[in-house]
């Protein structure tokens, strides 16, 4: 069974940074697993940290599949719906990669919805790791699109306002009624003094602070050129925290 990891935490602290570096850990010390990347942020670029090209999105596929004439005739709806699912999988070499989109138009999307989660789940089991980059308010994990998590990340960047959101989200995730494994707070940014001067703040929200990532002019430099963040090279300081990150938690 897939494990399945999310990484969370507001806009801007560097969560596909994050996601992108995990994964490129996790590849480097198993070559063999088979992942599949989730990008359920609204406002999708896990693909362009991953070098990925995108075609479409979950969002529009099932918008188009709300108009009857889409449907080809005598094709019953959930075999459409499953089959426009099945192309917006992007598959390479390393990581394969679905997104899922921004926000759905009005109307009810229950139906595809339900058709979704069962896509994903069923998808999910073909993997060894499932890796969703997701947003604060972490929707798809509580309407359950998402099945379950086995270790959330939670990132902040070195600001005391970056560890209240973060201590946000931890309340969240509490709430939530499907299943959260292990959570771990990542402090991303960080230049010297960063964790001692955010100490007080990292204890109040009661999260497992699992390591930091420092402020990085490789990812400056690659991030300025648009290239991708999961090539960066060994020496990068931000790839030898993430591996530290990957060891501790033992997602693989
Ligand atoms: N360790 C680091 N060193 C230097 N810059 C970093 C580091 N981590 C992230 N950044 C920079 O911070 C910015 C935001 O990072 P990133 O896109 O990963 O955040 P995000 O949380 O995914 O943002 P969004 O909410 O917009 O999806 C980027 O410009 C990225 O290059
Ligand atoms: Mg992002």
């Amino acid at each position: 069974m897939a494990k399945y990891v999310a990484v969370a935490g507001k806009g801007g602290v560097g969560k596909t940074t994050f996601t992108a570096l995990l994964l490129r850990q996790v590849l480097r010390n198993h070559k063999d697993i088979s992942i599949l990347a989730v990008d359920a942020d609204p406002n999708a670029n896990l693909n362009e940290a991953l070098g990925l090209e995108v075609t479409t999105t979950i969002s529009e596929l099932l918008e188009e599949t709300k108009n009857p004439k889409s449907i080809p005739e005598g094709m019953p709806k959930n075999v459409f719906v499953e089959y426009k699912l099945q192309q917006t999988l992007v598959e390479s070499q390393d990581i394969d990669l679905l997104v899922m989109g921004g926000p759905q138009g009005p109307g009810c999307y229950c139906y595809p919805n339900d058709l979704l989660r069962k896509y994903l789940e069923d998808l999910g089991g073909s993997y060894d790791l499932v890796a969703v980059d997701t947003e604060a308010g972490l929707e798809h994990i509580s309407r359950r699109t998402i099945p379950h998590i086995d270790t959330m990340f939670v990132i902040s960047d070195s600001s005391a306002r970056g560890i209240r959101s973060a201590g946000r989200v931890h309340d969240l995730i509490k709430g939530l009624h499907s299943a959260v494994g292990e959570v771990y707070l990542v402090v991303t940014k960080t230049t010297e003094d960063s964790l001692n001067s955010l100490s007080e703040e990292i204890a109040k929200t009661g999260l497992n602070l699992i390591g930091d990532i420092p402020l990085d002019p490789l990812v400056t430099k690659q991030d300025l050129a648009g290239e991708a963040l999961y090539v960066l090279p060994d020496e990068s300081v931000a790839v030898q925290a993430v591996q530290k990150i990957v060891e501790r938690s033992r997602i693989f």
